[in-house]
């Protein structure tokens, strides 16, 4: 059976992890072409050796294409997904576009991928935030029933796209320099600053970033009574997303069944070494394919030993984007078992 490939968003921060994804995991293609807009149709991009042609992504695209590879943003989902599912594509969709839709599948790897056989031509990707949270958060859940998650996001500037991460860049080296620093990807200062995640503030108060943690951990956990109380922040980092976990429990919990359970958990890497007070960082986790997980301690404000603290950072390019969406399209039946050795910095269990 042939696999033809499309990346649409092929030029963006999302869409080169896609390239690099695929090519480090072998993911088994018999044709592959890459999609922008209009003002990237005729660059080059290289895959595999070979120097593709960026095309301009038109309706007419998905002839022949078995699985599209979607981030080029939730408007541009919209209007062009239905037509790729015509033309008998499978969408993998990293927008936000479909994701609440009851009739498509969200699905990280690890935490319930039997959703996908239930796809009607989409499948979405979570958010980034969402999916780093649940990969150390899922196999607690599963020997334990969590009943209430309050996290705190510290996200980087790749979320928002390769041109905050060159504003991050500028206006550091501005500021160095003496200079001003003046936002014009993001609606403040972001140099040496930290600011309230920049996605719109719902009536309750809730930007939207907070709300897809809610809603998105539910759907996944076919769980609608599990509470996420969520607080999203961008932080001066240029890549990797970090969170703090507070989790409380149905039972009392320990931190050593904690990192037991942690130890084998798909996806997952502790890093908790209180003697050279070494825990997750961003910088470690960019690149990588697991998510970092540390600071595994009781919550000392609930003596009843079920509250856990964790922190954690993960790649939000990578396990928060691209790599999710790719390890979704391996278990689509016509890639299934042939994907080969993976040289990619995930622990691919
Ligand atoms: P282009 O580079 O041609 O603008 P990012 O998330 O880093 O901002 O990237 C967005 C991606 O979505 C890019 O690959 C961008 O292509 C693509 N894109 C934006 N608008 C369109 C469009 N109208 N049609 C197709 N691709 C688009």
């Amino acid at each position: 059976m042939s696999v033809n490939v499309a990346v649409v968003g092929a030029t963006g921060a999302v869409g080169r992890e896609f390239i690099k994804v695929l090519e480090q995991r072998n993911f088994p293609f018999t044709n592959i072409k890459f999609l922008a807009s209009k003002r990237s149709a005729g660059s080059q991009i290289q895959f595999k050796g070979k120097s593709y042609t960026v095309e301009e992504l038109t309706e007419k695209s998905f002839a022949g294409i078995d699985i599209g590879l979607f981030s080029a943003g939730g408007s541009i989902s919209k209007q062009y997904a239905p037509a790729a599912v015509k033309a008998g594509t499978i969408v993998v969709d990293n927008s936000s576009a479909f994701r609440m839709d009851p009739k498509v599948p969200l699905v990280v790897p690890e935490v319930n991928p039997e959703d996908i056989e239930k796809h009607q031509g989409i499948i979405a990707n979570p958010n980034c935030s969402t999916i780093i949270m649940v990969v150390p958060v899922w196999p607690l859940h599963k020997v334990n029933k969590i009943k209430r998650l309050v996290v705190s996001t510290y996200q980087a500037a790749s979320g928002a796209g390769w041109k905050a991460m060159e504003e991050l860049r500028n206006q550091t080296a501005a500021v160095l320099a003496g200079k001003e620093a003046k936002p014009e990807v993001l609606p403040h200062k972001y140099a040496f600053n930290l600011f309230s995640h920049n996605s719109k503030i719902g009536p309750d108060g809730y930007n939207e970033e907070e709300s897809k943690m809610v809603s998105e951990t539910r759907k996944m956990f076919h769980d609608p009574d599990i509470m996420v109380s969520p607080t999203c922040v961008r932080v001066p980092v240029l890549r990797a997303h970090s969170e703090s976990i507070n989790i409380t429990f149905s039972e009392p919990m320990t931190e050593a069944k904690v990192k037991e359970i942690l130890a084998t958990a798909p996806g997952v890497k502790i890093v908790d070494d209180r003697e050279k007070n070494y825990f997750p960082m961003p910088l470690d986790a960019s690149d990588q394919g697991d998510v970092f997980v540390g600071r595994i301690r009781m919550d000392i404000s609930q003596p009843d030993g079920r509250g856990i603290n964790l922190f954690v950072s993960g790649d939000q390019l990578l396990k928060g984007a691209a790599l999710n969406a790719v390890q979704i399209a391996e278990l689509l039946p016509m890639v299934k078992g042939k994907s080969k050795k993976c040289s990619c910095g995930c622990s691919c269990r």
